[in-house]
């Protein structure tokens, strides 16, 4: 049973998304781990949703994406396949599940279709990763590329640092861009780079740029769910994230209510309860003698 009404025609594929850009009409983008979330954002017309990596961090406590594994990140892709029927789902193939050989990245790459109901895969890194996205691409499945920080990469980046500040390394990150587009993704997400660069990326290549800290001259933006909704643990937040609620606030005053309401005695009320007992016999007995 479907979570909602919306009809598979009306999915957000692939083509669909890249032809944004020259529409002009921006992409927008969210990351959802659960059904629920997942059908919050395909309801509200998100155009991309990622079962990111950053589930490790936002949802499982962890301090970096690196513990991630495939079959967790199958796990969460799946529950969000239930609750979404019109945004494009795409599953990040976390840490050394594609850094190995072209053969292992395709495997690996169609678990989050077969099982995991995604329609594509991110990876990140550039020209390095060429012969991987070329053969999961030879498996007909789509690839989101993702440059700049690259959270994968933070022991060799030494941190989660904005990437490509000199004109050496923006250089770099445009071939890198190039490159992606020219072995066939079909969008790219930059993360935490410089808002100018950024938009050269966005020039230079005929395919959707979706940023995260990437400024506002991108083709489309995304956030973490749990960041850009005050999901979180209140830790410190990046300065390219803006808050658009605060939904621990909310939930963490209903939890508090909840608990006076059990401690004073009002809660459960009598609407909230059975009984009595032998009512309920009768209208027991009754419907049986219905039926
Ligand atoms: O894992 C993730 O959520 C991501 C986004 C930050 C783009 O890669």
């Amino acid at each position: 049973m479907s979570v909602h009404s919306s009809t598979p025609s009306e999915r957000i594929t692939v083509p669909k998304l890249v032809s944004k850009k020259a529409a002009r009409e921006r992409i927008v983008a969210l990351t959802a781990y659960d059904t629920p979330t997942a059908a919050l954002l395909d309801e509200s017309g998100v155009d991309l949703i990622l079962v990111g990596d950053s589930l490790g961090m936002v949802v499982l406590g962890e301090a970096t994406t690196l513990p991630v594994t495939l079959d967790v990140m199958i796990h969460h892709a799946r529950a969000v396949s239930r609750g979404a029927q019109r945004s494009l789902l795409v599953g990040d193939l976390p840490f050394l599940s594609y850094h190995t050989t072209p053969s292992r990245a395709v495997k690996n790459a169609g678990r989050f279709i077969q099982e995991g109901g995604m329609q594509a895969v991110k990876l990140e890194g550039g020209k390095k990763r060429l012969p991987m996205v070329r053969a999961i691409l030879d498996a007909e499945i789509p690839v989101l590329g993702h440059l700049g920080l690259t959270p994968q990469s933070v022991h060799a980046l030494g941190g989660f640092k904005v990437q490509a500040k000199s004109e050496k390394e923006a250089e770099r990150l445009i071939a890198d861009a190039v490159a992606l587009e020219a072995e066939g993704a079909f969008a790219i997400v930059l993360e935490c780079v410089p808002g100018d660069v950024a938009s050269r990326v966005t020039r230079e290549i005929g395919i959707p740029t979706i940023g995260i800290g990437a400024g506002v001259g991108c083709d489309g933006q995304i956030l973490v769910f749990h960041d850009a909704l005050g999901w979180d643990t209140g830790h410190r937040r990046p300065r390219f994230v803006r808050r658009f609620a605060e939904l621990r606030a909310e939930a963490k005053r209903g939890v508090e209510a909840y608990a006076a309401a059990v401690k004073d005695g009002s809660f459960p009320a009598a609407e909230e309860s059975f009984g009595p007992a032998a009512d309920l016999v009768r209208a027991g007995s009754k419907s049986e003698k219905k039926s």
